[in-house]
């Protein structure tokens, strides 16, 4: 069954979590950061009730600030955070420190933000360091998960390949695994690999950007329906069962990004078609890295 905007999915810890949350990643100035408390306020607005963040954006503060200034109770409100790469050896004080800048006694899904452990360096460069390894942080957020003030805990940007090796020691199967997913990088075989583990895939930079939003078929199935691509592309991902994460800091946009067409089975394959596992957000760079690993070590 095709889920509804207004939607809610049951993870494994059996916890309900909104189907449409919006982001809060911001550029890394002041400025840009700040204006994040703006946004988030408009989207709580228009009525979401899932906001994503993450110790790494800088933008926990203002996220915070804007639940406490929308007037909604805590518990009307999911709030997902992330744990640093550059902390994965500081599991527990990072997890405290994302607590105190958010404003709140629990977190309702914390989330290793990447497989990778990274040094901040002085110079504000990183460098790639071995340990700990993710089973180890795994372990760690085990404990958190224990200690309840997280009521749930997963992973972003694991491939089959990593959650093989994460899954082998885990006494908790991370509930949640937010991935690039968009209609140019469908991820049908980790999408399949979660569902059978009952991992809940979440679908970051929906959109595919310009990039897919400006593609003919999409464009096409828009002006079928007398709606914008971006709503094309959301309504796709509601069709799949997707969880989306979506970001718009435009209040007329993010009430657009909740009003979403029903599509057929027919516009919905002519989408499916437009896979070609490509990387529109986080793609590799000139070496072939992502954030400091290879493709392979990262198993996409
Ligand atoms: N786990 C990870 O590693 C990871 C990586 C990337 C992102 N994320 C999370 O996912 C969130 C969303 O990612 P994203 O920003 O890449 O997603 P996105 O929603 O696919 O793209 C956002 C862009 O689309 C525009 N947009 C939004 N609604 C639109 C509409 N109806 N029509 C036309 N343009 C529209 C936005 O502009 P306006 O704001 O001006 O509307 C913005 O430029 C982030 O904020 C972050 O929380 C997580």
């Amino acid at each position: 069954m095709p889920f509804l905007a207004t939607d809610s999915v049951t993870l494994s810890s059996g916890i309900q979590m909104p189907v449409i949350a919006n982001g809060s990643w911001a550029p890394p100035t002041g400025n840009a950061r700040a204006e994040v408390k703006d946004w988030t306020l408009t989207a709580l607005k228009a009525g979401y009730r899932h906001i994503d963040t993450a110790s790494g954006y800088g933008t926990e503060r203002s996220v915070g600030l804007a639940i406490k200034e929308s007037g909604l109770k805590r518990e009307d409100v999911f709030i997902t955070t992330k744990l640093s790469y550059t902390d994965h050896s500081r599991v527990q004080d990072s997890f405290n420190e994302s607590l105190a800048n958010l404003g709140v006694d629990y977190i309702d899904l914390y989330l290793v933000h990447w497989p990778q452990c990274v040094l901040s360096e002085a110079d504000g460069t990183i460098k790639i360091v071995s340990n700990p390894t993710f089973v180890e942080v795994w372990a760690e957020m085990e404990k958190i998960f224990q200690g309840k003030k997280a009521r749930a805990v997963g992973v972003s940007n694991f491939s089959i390949k990593n959650l093989e090796i994460l899954l082998k020691s885990a006494k908790i199967v991370p509930a949640v695994n937010q991935v690039e997913l968009h209609p140019y990088l469908a991820q049908n075989e980790l999408r399949k690999y979660c569902k059978d583990k009952n991992i809940v895939v979440e679908a970051y930079t929906p959109s595919g950007y310009s990039k897919v939003r400006n593609h003919s078929t999409i464009g096409k199935i828009a002006r079928g329906h007398n709606v914008t691509p971006n709503q094309v592309i959301l309504a796709w991902h509601l069709f799949k069962e997707t969880v989306i994460v979506l970001k718009s800091a435009n209040e007329e946009r993010q009430r657009e990004n909740l009003t979403l067409p029903a599509l057929s089975n027919e516009e919905v394959k002519q989408i499916d078609a437009l896979d070609r596992g490509e990387r529109i957000c986080n793609k590799p760079d000139e070496e072939g890295m992502v954030s400091g690993w290879t493709m392979e070590q990262l198993g996409w």
